[in-house]
């Protein structure tokens, strides 16, 4: 039988969710029953979001994290387990981008965005892993971008972490899906959030963080025996 709460107990914890995309996936995940756990590195806009999410009656766990850092990821999916319990679906959402000519593109700005990107999600998806590996269960979904698929004049290291990310997915796929644990990827197109300027967009034709919600919510509806492993989401108008 159907229910509109189909996540009941389950936990769910969400990379860079204290605004954007992680914020309308996690409050999706709350209304479809899960309890939350929410990541990002500023203490008080991650604060009000958890508050925002609480006021909405859902359980909600806020942990000042950087998943570019292998200890503070550790300590983010340790504080989880400990708090709410087993963790059954990671969004590895926490992302940025920094976008100019490649011969403009410093070192640090690379290895900022690779290092979130790319490495972030490779040590979230190795620290929560096991955990799924054990109960034979999990969804760990990637949020990717049509950017994984496309390349653009001044993309470059952003491209090429979504690029990245595009083949790490896969190959975690093949490495989990044995243990009954599904891993998926969802390209959106732009969305309308403060990620990056998107000048000269029309953000009422953009797509809205909730459209990406809506795949993950997709995901996790899906039969034990179905796995959607990948998700392209593009505006209906061009922005
Ligand atoms: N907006 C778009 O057009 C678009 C399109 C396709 C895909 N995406 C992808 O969607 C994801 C979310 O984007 P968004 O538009 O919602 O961006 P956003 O509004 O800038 O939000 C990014 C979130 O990630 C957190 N974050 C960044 N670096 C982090 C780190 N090292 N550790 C932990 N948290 C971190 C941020 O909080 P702190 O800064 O406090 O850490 C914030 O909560 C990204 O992966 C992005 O690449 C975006």
């Amino acid at each position: 039988m159907e229910t509109s709460t189909p996540l009941d107990g389950q936990v769910a914890l969400i990379t860079g969710a204290s605004r954007g995309i992680g914020l309308a996936i996690a409050r999706r995940l709350g209304q479809m029953g899960a309890r939350l756990a929410l990541c990002a590195r500023q203490r008080d806009r991650l604060e009000r979001a958890a508050e925002s999410l609480r006021q909405q009656g859902f359980p909600v766990l806020a942990v000042v994290a950087d998943v570019a850092n292998a200890a503070s990821v550790t300590a983010l999916v340790e504080q989880t387990r400990r708090t709410l319990g087993e963790i059954d679906i990671l969004v590895n959402n926490a992302g940025l981008g920094t976008f100019g000519p490649v011969q403009e593109i410093t070192e640090a700005d690379w290895d900022a965005v690779l290092d979130t990107n790319l490495k972030g999600v490779f040590l979230c998806t190795r620290a929560v892993a096991p955990q799924m590996i054990r109960r034979r269960r999990g969804h760990v979904i990637n949020i990717s971008s049509l950017a994984g698929k496309n390349a653009f004049a001044g993309g470059s290291a952003y491209c090429a972490s979504k690029w990245g990310l595009m083949g790490l997915s896969y190959c975690m796929a093949e490495d989990l899906r044995g243990y009954g644990v599904r891993v998926s990827v969802i390209c959106p197109g732009t969305v309308h959030t403060e990620f990056s300027p998107h000048a000269g967009k029309d953000p009422r034709k953009m797509l809205q963080p909730e459209d990406v919600a809506h795949a993950v919510a997709l995901l996790l509806t899906q039969a034990p025996q179905s796995f959607i492993s990948e998700i392209l989401i593009r505006p209906t108008q061009k922005p």
